[in-house]
């Protein structure tokens, strides 16, 4: 049986990919499964946490005990979850969250051109950036998915998104990260520790973010 040392904690979680339409039947989006945020969202329900699962679209079925918010585009997302920011006392942004979204939607579906095409885009808001602006105390974990100069990029999202903890996911390594079940990360904290996890289940990984959850929270 887990401890319940998490009793009482309200966590906020995003998980799963964002989808960012053209037109009604066609999108942008990207392979993630959703498995990081929904295996944090439950270990933190089975230590006790109260949770809110903030998801883009996922084949995962609905964590029980954990009250789950289905979202499609980023924007959905960061509405999604500045609503629940101020009753969140941490917030596991797990979500692979599209960088741009098309620059028009179109409200029909659009006939097949013959010619090349051009599609504009605009960048999406950094939700999790506009959550370390306004911080208040609350624990904030980041993920970061590079194939290079991981240690540097993450560190520097750690402290440009003013983040207690940054996962970093290595994208290119065989057998982890994206869609897989198992991962292979770096956990950087804010203190400037380094903590290098082994190959492992994505619900180890979720448990060892939650200790460091634990340990900053109410400190
Ligand atoms: O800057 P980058 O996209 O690599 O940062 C990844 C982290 O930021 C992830 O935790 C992701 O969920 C979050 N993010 C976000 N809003 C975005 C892009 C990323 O919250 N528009």
């Amino acid at each position: 049986l887990a401890p319940k040392d998490l009793q009482g904690l309200r966590l906020l979680v995003s998980a799963g990919p964002t989808r960012e339409y053209l037109d009604p039947v066609r999108f942008l989006s990207n392979p993630s499964s959703g498995r990081m945020g929904y295996a944090l969202a439950e270990a933190a329900r089975d230590r006790g946490a109260e949770v809110v699962l903030v998801s883009g679209p996922t084949a995962l079925p609905d964590p029980w005990g954990v009250e789950v918010v289905r979202v499609e585009s980023a924007l959905e997302m960061r509405k999604a979850i500045l609503e629940r920011y101020p009753w969140a006392e941490a917030v596991a942004m797990a979500a692979a969250v599209a960088d741009y979204r098309p620059a028009e939607v179109l409200a029909d579906k659009e006939p097949k051109a013959v010619a090349e095409k051009v599609l504009r885009l605009v960048p999406n808001p950094d939700i999790l950036k506009e959550l370390g602006e306004r911080k208040d105390g609350k624990v904030l974990v980041g993920f970061a998915m590079e194939t290079a100069e991981g240690l540097e990029r993450a560190r520097g999202k750690l402290l440009r998104k003013n983040l207690d903890l940054i996962a970093l996911n290595w994208v290119n390594r065989e057998g982890v990260g994206f869609g897989s079940p198992e991962n292979e990360v770096v956990l950087l904290l804010r203190d400037g520790r380094v903590v290098e996890l082994p190959r492992m289940p994505k619900r180890q990984v979720a448990e060892r973010i939650l200790d460091l959850v634990r340990e900053f929270w109410r400190s």
